[in-house]
């Protein structure tokens, strides 16, 4: 989005740094996390997984009983909550929940979850404090339409229902959860509908988007091209 940021050094002339956005965008299990930390650790941007605070939120509302489908109960709970997102970690009230993010419990209702008004509120805030001010790389499913509608480059990377599904398997797998291909499609194509045709924000490709199709790529042919679109060699 290339803010510019003007700064007075004493007594010398304004020094303007200018940062650079990189929005990443796409359906669940498109290997969008893989690839925009891989990005981000070759620029030496910051690295920024909203999915991850949209998870985090999810799970403190299913171990506290709250109902996940309602906003009221929801805007109460956010007042509990403190996320402090650290470069491949994320905090919940200061307990690093990276790991249980993760759970297929977790999987199943954080689409409900992330449909909420004040849900959608508070971490469209968060999220534009982190992007202030440094370079970063943010993936998630509305950075390039409606977090960061100013980054200087948008991906949308997707693959197949398929293919999605035999990447989340293994993924699981390594996290000692064995579930089968075919209910995995069926969970990704529930959370695709969910975000695709939710109120706020839904997931879409930006206008200006590029559309990566990564069903055949490897993740190193997808960091690649992506480098270097932002490097400008294309
Ligand atoms: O890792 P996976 O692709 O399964 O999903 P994720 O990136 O961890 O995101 C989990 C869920 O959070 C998504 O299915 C969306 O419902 C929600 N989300 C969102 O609504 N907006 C974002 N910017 C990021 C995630």
């Amino acid at each position: 989005m290339s803010k510019v940021e003007t700064t007075h050094q004493k007594g010398g002339r304004p020094t303007i740094n200018k940062t650079t956005a990189i929005a990443v965008d796409g359906p669940a299990g498109a290997g969008k996390s893989t690839v925009a930390r891989k990005v981000a650790e070759k620029l030496g941007f910051l690295y920024v997984d909203t999915g991850a605070m949209y998870r985090a939120l999810t799970l403190f509302a299913l171990r506290r009983g709250v109902p996940i489908n309602n906003d009221e109960a929801l805007s109460e709970l956010i007042k509990q909550v403190r996320l402090d997102v650290k470069p491949g970690r994320i905090l919940l009230n200061g307990e690093d929940v990276t790991v249980p993010i993760r759970s297929p419990e977790v999987s199943r209702h954080v689409s409900l979850v992330a449909r909420l008004p004040s849900v959608r509120r508070y971490l469209l805030k968060l999220q534009r404090e982190l992007a202030a001010n440094v370079n970063v790389v943010m993936e998630g499913r509305d950075i390039g339409t409606v977090v960061l509608p100013e980054a200087d480059k948008k991906f949308f990377i997707t693959a197949s229902v398929a293919e999605r599904a035999k990447r989340r398997r293994q993924d699981l797998l390594t996290q000692g959860h064995d579930i089968s291909v075919e209910k995995l499609e069926k969970e990704i194509a529930e959370r695709d509908l969910l975000d695709s045709t939710r109120d706020i924000a839904p997931l879409k490709p930006a206008s200006d988007a590029i559309f990566i199709d990564t069903t055949r790529m490897t993740i190193q042919e997808v960091v690649d091209r992506i480098v270097s679109e932002v490097q400008g060699n294309r």
